[in-house]
């Protein structure tokens, strides 16, 4: 059995270079296949709102909703150490909601930290947080929750005036109080820069290699989602392809009465004069 991962074993893991792999799920299935294949960490993203609610972006996304995906990733990796992802509208209007709704990921879906999108106009809410005790992670760069405001999802920090605005969002999160960070879709050299000033562990997605680990949403590197995928995911598997072709097939052998074969059947182990005795006096009955 895996032993759960602490921050203080992420800030070793960036002392001694070796790169954390953690991965986005939303299951208990999924969550206990990463656990299996040894994975570091696992965030229940806001991204379930694409992925299997179906909408084009995170933003209608529920503390419920969130609550809910998260409880089941915890019950199926409960030796993985758990991020809990903060809905839009969750910690946005004061830092009362922001306490309030992070105390409710520790709470109620046992989480070992909580991850907010933004910079400068969210430290105040990660000071708050962190302040009540719970371990922070920062999500700067890339923030889909803003997507609207960005244009869509592009890239950010690709000029200097961009880039020095991620560099200060990195700055600002750190002096309110994240424990680790993340970067999401920026240049390389800029998450390098960031990489090397920070002393807590940066993590990249999108990002580059220069940081201490990768994050990847699952059914990006499974191949489960097919209406986008981004330029920096790699395909590890083939999922969806993998379930047309099997649904295709289950529906060809219903047509073709190939299945339920023998071993799918359910054997009548009662005397048959008497099950024959039973339909004879059902078949009295009007339907
Ligand atoms: O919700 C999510 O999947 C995320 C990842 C992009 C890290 O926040």
């Amino acid at each position: 059995m895996t032993k759960k991962k602490t921050i203080t074993d992420l800030v070793n893991m960036k002392a001694n270079g070796e790169k954390a792999a953690w991965a986005v799920v939303y299951d208990a299935c999924f969550a206990s296949y990463a656990e299996q294949a040894g994975i570091d960490m696992l965030l229940c993203g806001d991204s379930v709102g694409m992925i299997v609610y179906g909408y084009e972006g995170t933003v209608p996304v529920t503390m419920d909703i969130s609550i809910a995906h998260t409880q089941a990733v915890r019950r199926g990796a409960p030796n993985t150490y758990l991020i809990g992802d903060m809905p839009f509208g969750s910690y946005h209007e004061s830092t009362q909601d922001a306490v309030h709704n992070a105390v409710r990921f520790y709470k109620e879906a046992d989480v070992d930290c909580i991850k907010l999108e933004g910079g400068v106009r969210v430290a105040d809410k990660i000071r708050a947080i962190s302040d009540a005790g719970m371990v922070v992670m920062g999500h700067i760069g890339l923030t889909p929750q803003s997507s609207a405001s960005m244009g869509g999802f592009k890239a950010q920090g690709k000029t200097t005036e961009t880039a020095r605005a991620i560099i200060e969002d990195a700055f600002a999160v750190y002096e309110a109080g994240v424990k680790t960070l993340l970067l999401e879709g920026v240049p390389e050299e800029v998450c390098a820069y960031v990489h090397e000033r920070m002393p807590i562990p940066v993590y990249g997605i999108g990002a580059g290699i220069q940081c201490d680990g990768q994050v990847i949403l699952a059914a990006d590197a499974l191949g489960m989602y097919q209406n986008f995928t981004p330029k920096f995911a790699k395909k590890y598997a083939d999922i969806a392809g993998e379930a047309v072709r099997g649904i295709g097939d289950y529906v060809s052998e219903v047509k073709s009465e190939t299945f339920p074969a023998p071993e799918n059947k359910y054997k009548y182990t009662g005397d048959k004069d008497d099950l024959q005795k039973l339909f004879d006096e059902m078949n009295a009955r009007s339907v």
